[in-house]
Parts: C-alpha cells; structure tokens; sequence
C-alpha cells in the first residue's frame, strides 16, 4: 500500500513555482497577483482562505484578501467582483464558498472575468474543460489528477466510481477521470444521494473518489482489494482532546481500508494541500495567458 502523500508533492509544486516566480522577478516582470473574496466570518473558510494567503506568499505570489460582513447584499458583492475584474493588477481571484444565503451563488460566479476565474467555476471554464479545451480546472480535480500523475497511477480502462455530485469536486471530477488521455480514459460512474445500492457499486470499482462529506462513510467492506482511494472529506468533527476543539475527519475510514488499498490518501495531508497547490497553478497560468 502506498500512501499519496499530498503534502510532499504540493511543496514540490509550490517549489516549482517559486522557482518560475523567481525567474519572472529576474526578468522584472510583474509576479502573479492573486485576490480572495471572503463573505462573512466561517470558521472553515476563514481558515482555508488564510492557507490561500500564505501560500501566495511563501511562492513569492502578491495577494489581497477582501473581507466583506456577513450581511453583504448580492450587489455589494457584485460591485466588488466588478473591481476585481477591471483591475489589471490583479491576475486571478476566486469568491470562497459558501456564501451567505441572501447571495446567489451563480449569479456571483457568472460575474467572474472566465479570464480571471482561477477556480475554473464559471460557466464557460466549465464547459471549456468538458470539452477538452485549455482553461482553467477547479483546483481540487485538478490537484487529484496532478497527485495520481506523480505517483503514475494507471487510470486508462479503469472503472472510477466518484461519491457527491458537488460542482466543486464531484462532478469535474467525473467529467476528467472519463475524458481522453492521462489521467483519464476511464469509465466513470457518478453515484450521489439518490444512489441505490451504492456498496454494490463501490465494491466493483478500481478507483473511488469520495467527496461527500459524511466522516467515516466509505467502509473497507465497500471496497475491492487493491482499490485506490481518494479522500476528498475535510468535515469538521469535535474532539475536546485536541487543541483546536475538533478534528478533521475524511470522508474514508482509513484505518480498515488502508488495509485492501493499493494506493490511499490521507486526511489530512492528501488532497488538501494539493488544492491549495493547483490553485496557484492556475494563477501562475493566468498571469502568463495575461502577458502574452
Ligand atoms: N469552498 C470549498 N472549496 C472551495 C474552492 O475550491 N474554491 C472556493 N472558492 N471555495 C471553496
């Protein structure tokens, strides 16, 4: 069993770019500058748009983080996103997600510069990347793809079962693992809440992806011997025994299916930082589609 260590490769990622950052400073061009929206005070975006921040800044990355109040209305929202895409400052910006129940969220997404859209959400990125064409891929897909590259996991005539149906993970996720070249030519099935006999499904795949949400779900008696797991839950759980109050829990019990797996990805340490990785990937790149 191997472990996909997440960790290891998003800091050679993030070395990569540095690297390339580097170069563009001695060049003196302008470094990738990238902004984050965050409405309202979530405990768990707080947290992750604050990765996003530091990250910039250990690959050498100019970043601005907007905090807007929780009362934010759909058209302050809007206006901000305006600025944003006018500004030429700034190469990429993403909206952290959820947003506040008053917002519509496609509406916020729909508002996006596509040219600017580094989390691959708007409509047009969306349809680009189920159409095989270059733009930018959601960061976590994209970070599970980069991760199974890396270690050389076959993917091509494999039957791929991915669990959630989200618009972040779940559903890109199905549309790359089945798309032509690598990592993917796979046949994938798409399971979510409506799912019958999920376990029956499970059992007969040769990779799973779980991005739901539900701590603990994916049960070694659901899955084949030598599977390849991926673990996209990030849930909260608490825990007086930990510092934080809580811990965070994959979707996958990893103790049992580490067992049959061939190759697995821890929580935390697996998809996570790989996210944050892809995501100035993406940036990087829209800086360089804005030189040229
Ligand atoms: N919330 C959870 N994941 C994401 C993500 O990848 N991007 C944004 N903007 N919000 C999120």
């Amino acid at each position: 069993m191997t472990i996909l260590d997440g960790k290891k490769i998003s800091n050679q990622i993030k070395d990569e770019i540095a690297t390339e950052v580097a170069k563009m400073k001695e060049r003196g061009e302008k470094v990738p500058h990238l902004a984050a929206v965050l409405v309202g005070n979530d405990g768990a975006s707080l947290t992750y748009v604050g990765s996003k921040v530091r990250a910039c800044e250990r690959v050498g990355f100019e970043s601005t983080l907007v905090k807007m109040p929780n009362t934010t209305s759909e058209v302050e929202l809007l206006n901000k996103i305006k600025e944003l895409n006018e500004d030429d400052n700034i190469d990429g910006f993403i909206v952290q997600l959820p947003l506040p129940p008053q917002i519509d969220t496609q509406q916020v997404l729909m508002a996006v510069d596509p040219d600017k859209d580094v989390d691959g959400f708007h409509p047009t990125n969306f349809g680009k990347m189920a159409l095989d064409m270059s733009t930018f891929i959601p960061a976590t897909p994209f970070g599970i793809l980069e991760l199974l590259d890396r270690y050389g996991v076959e993917t091509k005539g494999k039957h791929t079962v991915v669990i959630g149906r989200s618009h972040i993970v779940g559903r890109p996720m199905s549309i790359l693992m089945g798309r032509k070249g690598f990592p993917g030519n796979s046949t994938v099935t798409l399971t979510h809440s409506h799912t019958k006999n999920i376990t029956q499904i499970t059992s007969q795949a040769d990779i799973i992806i779980s991005a739901l949400g539900v701590p603990n779900f994916l049960k070694a008696e659901m899955v084949k011997d030598d599977a390849v797991i991926i673990d996209v839950g990030i849930t909260r759980v608490a825990d007086d025994t930990k510092e934080k109050g809580y811990c965070i829990c994959g979707d996958v019990d990893f103790e049992n299916v580490s067992k049959k797996a061939s190759f697995i990805t821890p929580v935390p340490g697996g998809v996570g930082p790989m996210t944050i990785a892809m995501l100035l990937k993406n940036t990087l790149l829209a800086r360089e589609r804005h030189r040229s």
